[in-house]
């Protein structure tokens, strides 16, 4: 007779001792309300950004799209923040768009899709994002022939007997290179181009977009911004976390010499600029709040006394809630393969934005809530009363409760918890928490996000129990996989 082993994932799930009631989730202070500068969150429960790849190749809201936060909905958090949307009106694939005003109808089908399934319960944000260009893993034959610098300084680390040859001579002589060779005589930044792919940065100045990004960006954020709240958005969240430009910024590594770099006041003057001019544009009655770094983790890269210094600054200037991530940067990320694309959460500030339960103690469970902690305490010190939101390895009611009674944050927010059961709260609010399926915290649905594959859950994959419907279920491109989690019906309470 076969049997079946038992599956070594549960084992390592943060353990419960008893889900609460219904009575004492609805007493509880996660599932109390909030108020997030001019809105009313019904509670203190929040899904982040995440992105799904299921918009159009052309950014615009697909009825996937829909579907995804409508499921989401239907567990009614107090908050939805959606995926990370561009706010230029350029290609990126099917990620969202907010860079022009055609993109405000698909928008708004969402917004009244999250309405109605959450009956007006959950407020929904948009999380709005600028990114520099990043270019794929170039074959070596290629990179050296075509794009690599032959310039003085190159020719002056080359044998002498090599270095007056023209540049076509030098370039196969470079071809003819062992690794190690080639890593002594390109220039540091064109020998991560040809192992990671050119990636641009917020520091290459001698580029007229990149220099003139101060100008350009907090018009292209107020208008996206405007766009939400046009599309019935209840607020947007500014992108300044991770890998992206607004977190370049904030960067330590940050050295612009033109007054947006450098010092801690340089470095946040950009996202106080653009918090300015989003705010002109969508006045006080919209909610406008951001996302950003307690610690970058990257060598050299901003520490929580940065980040303490940005949070003060933002509540200051009027930020309704600070959403405090951690890590996610480039910098560190591992090579990828020829022609792919590098991806940020590969490398060690990776794996503390995403925890899994592979990670070095004390393991992936709230383990970054000690910068939501610190930036909030120095935010009270001043008196100032902005809501701070903490994300990591949230899995269990107790975890999150546990948290705000500490006055570590004033908001829990859970994603993959929520994207493994997207009735999360709402089995928790009717006492059903027994009912919950658990994340395993093992990241297959981060791997798709790194392949540009539509998001999923490995915990929905092999559960097709629930007949017909499980049948009908849209699938993903590859038909392998269902696009939603399977509906849950509530015992009768
Ligand atoms: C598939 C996926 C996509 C994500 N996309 C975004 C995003 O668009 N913007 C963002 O700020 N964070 C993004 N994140 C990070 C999550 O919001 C969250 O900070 C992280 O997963 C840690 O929380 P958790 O332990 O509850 O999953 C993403 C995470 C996942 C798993
Ligand atoms: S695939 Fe599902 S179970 Fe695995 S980490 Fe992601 S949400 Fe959790």
């Amino acid at each position: 007779m076969a049997t079946s082993r038992p599956d070594k994932r549960l084992l390592r799930l943060l353990p419960v001792e008893r889900w609460p009631s219904s009575e004492e989730a609805r007493a509880s202070r996660w599932f109390s309300p909030v108020a997030l500068g001019p809105v009313l969150a019904h509670e203190r429960t929040w899904i982040p950004a995440m992105v799904p790849w299921r918009a159009t190749d052309d950014g615009f809201v697909s009825e996937r799209v829909i579907e995804w936060y409508r499921r989401f909905a239907e567990g009614r958090p107090g908050v939805i923040v959606v995926e990370a949307t561009g706010i230029r009106d350029v290609p990126s694939g099917p990620l969202l768009r907010a860079g022009h005003d055609r993109f405000v109808p698909g928008l708004r089908r969402l917004a009244d899709a999250v309405r109605e399934a959450s009956a007006g319960r959950t407020r929904l944000f948009l999380q709005i994002i600028d990114f520099l260009s990043i270019k794929r893993r170039p074959p070596r034959d290629v990179f050296l022939s075509r794009f690599a610098t032959i310039d003085e300084a190159l020719r002056s680390r080359l044998p002498a007997d090599l270095a007056s040859l023209d540049s076509s001579a030098v370039r196969a002589h470079l071809g003819t290179l062992d690794d190690e060779a080639l890593r002594s005589v390109l220039s540091p930044r064109d020998h991560e181009s040809l192992t990671m792919g050119h990636r641009e940065r917020v520091t290459d100045v001698h580029l007229p977009h990149v220099r003139d990004l101060p100008a350009t960006l907090p018009p292209l954020f107020s208008a996206a911004a405007r766009r939400a709240r046009d599309a019935g958005f209840d607020g947007v969240e500014l992108h300044y976390a991770h890998a992206y430009t607004m977190a370049s910024f904030l960067s330590r590594r940050n050295d612009r010499a033109d007054g947006y770099g450098a010092s801690r006041e340089g470095r946040m003057r950009l996202p106080l600029e653009v918090l300015a001019a989003v705010r002109a544009e969508v006045g006080r009655d919209f909610a406008v709040g951001c996302r950003f770094l307690g610690d970058e983790v990257i060598e050299g890269g901003s520490r929580i006394d940065d980040a303490i210094a940005f949070g003060l600054a933002f509540a200051r200037a009027g930020m309704d809630f600070l959403s405090v991530s951690k890590g996610g940067r480039f910098e560190d990320a591992r090579a990828p393969k020829v022609g792919e694309a590098a991806y940020p959460y590969t490398g060690p500030s990776g794996h503390e934005c995403m925890p899994t339960v592979h990670i070095d103690a004390p393991g992936p469970f709230g383990r970054n809530v000690s910068l939501a902690r610190d930036i909030r305490r120095a935010l009270r010190a001043e008196g100032l009363d902005t809501p701070v939101v903490t994300a990591g390895g949230f899995a269990t009611f107790e975890q999150a409760e546990a948290a705000l009674v500490a006055q570590d944050a004033d908001v829990v927010a859970v994603a993959r918890q929520a994207l493994a059961d997207p009735d999360f709260f709402e089995k928790i609010r009717r006492g059903h928490g027994e009912e919950i399926r658990r994340c395993f915290f093992t990241n297959y649905c981060e791997a798709l996000d790194q392949s540009h594959k539509e998001v999923t859950c490995q915990r929905w994959d092999r559960d097709f129990s629930d007949g017909d419907a499980a049948a009908l279920a849209p699938r993903s491109l590859d038909g392998k996989r269902r696009l939603t989690a399977p509906a849950w019906t509530p015992p009768s309470d």
